[in-house]
């Protein structure tokens, strides 16, 4: 096929990522591009006095990179402001957090149109366009106002907000309608598609065709649910790396036979982190008898330090757990260890694998891939169990989970309870549920099924 070029706001290298700060978006598009030729445009992460399109190309582990540096002016604007402080919680229903600047939708424009400037010589006629995010949603509009004629898709990794929800952004119809530059977008689950085919039909006056095609002025695209998953076999076999082992027993060594529930998560208020914290606590409340046989462990790496929202879940948590340990803690046990550093994904499959239950409670998330690699992590023989929330994007396909409503202290609760009371022969079952869905629907299907849909058009 043709060559496939990536587009994406933040772009790694695989290899160049501090230990364990390279997200799970990052490891699937690396999986994606070393099987084409072709390259992954984006910013750097690095910042420069003067923006002059100038371009790094790297070659690291068969994937070819090309990077921007951008200004302190497009940082704050683009990426602290309308993707982080309008969009991100916008499009988490948290319409509460959402900034609503003209600076900001101004310097999220600016920068799109500095990404396409950029990376339109780069495209040859047969190359396939991929882009993801909601950083660059205008993007493939630019890219057609400079002649491009080439296939694009855009890969949402987030929700899509309720109608209603979104009609509290500013000129949202305008960005919405960038959208129909593209020939295909993909979302994880059926709801944000069905979100947003009803904000384009209601709000847009587009016309739903009867194969499920999407029309507005002229233009089709074709809107598609296309769940992302994880690289299976790679994690799978890192579970059972001498790392992985390594880690797998100091943790077992440390849990001192009790057993541990495990969390990680960006440090972000759609996590749903207090609540988690809140709902152990009730746990703990309402089973003294099992205070000294479990502990939770949180691993929360910092994220997008610089916004303010982030600043305050870290306070927050800070406190929460500072007070949740000072009430129930005895000098022989620590009910929460909160950990703020981000580590390799290897020595993570081996806490992943020591930990009896994976606790994973967003408020609202687009996928989850935390909640798939838990899965990939354990043992067949004695595995642990998945509590997940109904408002991940993954509960759709991770049936064999205890689903649960992150809101509910009570719920949260119980489902510890059920979880660590589970005999074997249940935890296999589920977990073998679990494992087909996380074997079939990987991040090799998920990249054919959304590359197949572009290439139909
Ligand atoms: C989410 C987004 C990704 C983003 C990642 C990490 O998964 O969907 O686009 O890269 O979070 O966030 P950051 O702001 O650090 O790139």
């Amino acid at each position: 096929m043709s060559r496939l070029i990536i587009v994406s706001n933040r772009v790694q290298a695989p290899g160049s990522a501090p230990a364990g700060s390279q997200g799970g978006l990052a490891v699937a598009l690396a999986a994606a591009l070393r099987e084409y030729s072709g390259f992954w445009f984006g910013w750097s992460g690095e910042r420069t006095d003067q923006f002059t399109g100038h371009i790094n190309f790297q070659r690291d582990s068969g994937v070819t990179t090309a990077t921007i540096d951008l200004e302190d002016q497009d940082i704050e604007e683009y990426y602290n402001g309308y993707a982080n402080r309008t969009l991100w919680p916008l499009f988490h229903d948290r319409i509460d957090l959402a900034e609503y600047e003209r600076g900001f939708a101004g310097g999220y424009q600016r920068v799109n149109e500095r990404f396409a400037e950029t990376v339109r010589p780069l495209i040859e006629p047969d190359d396939a366009i991929w882009v993801q995010d909601y950083h660059l949603f205008p993007l493939g509009s630019e890219l057609r106002k400079r002649g491009c004629k080439n296939r694009i898709g855009l890969f949402l990794h987030i929700p899509w907000p309720a109608r209603r929800l979104l009609s509290s952004l500013p000129k949202a119809e305008d960005l919405v309608r960038t959208l129909f530059a593209y020939d295909v977008i993909g979302f994880h689950t059926d709801e944000w598609r069905e979100s947003f085919s009803e904000y384009v039909v209601q709000q847009l006056g587009a016309v739903l065709e009867a194969d499920g095609n999407i029309s507005l002025a002229g233009r089709t695209i074709k809107a598609i649910t296309c769940p992302i998953g994880i690289d299976t076999p790679e994690f799978v076999a890192m579970s059972r790396s001498i790392t992985a082992r390594l880690s797998h027993r100091q943790m077992r060594d440390s849990c001192n036979g009790r057993d541990m529930i495990v969390g990680v998560d960006r440090l972000d208020y759609s996590k749903g982190l207090e609540e988690r914290f809140l709902g152990y606590e009730r746990f703990l409340v309402e089973h003294p008898e099992e205070r000294k046989e479990v502990f939770l462990l949180q691993i929360a790496p910092p994220s997008r330090e610089s916004v303010e929202t982030y600043q305050q879940i870290r306070t927050d948590l800070e406190g929460l757990s500072g007070r949740i340990n000072g009430a129930y803690a005895d000098v022989d046990w620590v009910p929460i260890r909160y950990v703020n550093q981000g580590y390799p994904r290897d020595v993570l499959a081996g806490i992943y694998r020591a930990a009896r239950i994976g606790l994973v409670t967003p408020l609202r998330d687009g996928m989850n891939l935390v909640a798939k690699e838990y899965v990939a992590a354990q043992d067949p023989e004695d595995p642990g169990v998945l509590i997940l929330s109904r408002f991940a994007g993954a509960a759709v396909q991770l049936k064999g989970a205890v689903l649960i409503n992150p809101y509910s202290a009570e719920e949260m609760s119980d489902a510890i309870l059920l979880a660590l009371r589970m005999d074997k022969a249940e935890r296999i079952s589920r977990w073998r549920r679990l494992m087909d869905s996380v074997e079939a629907e990987d991040v090799v299907w998920w990249r054919q099924r959304f590359v197949d849909a572009l290439m139909a058009t």
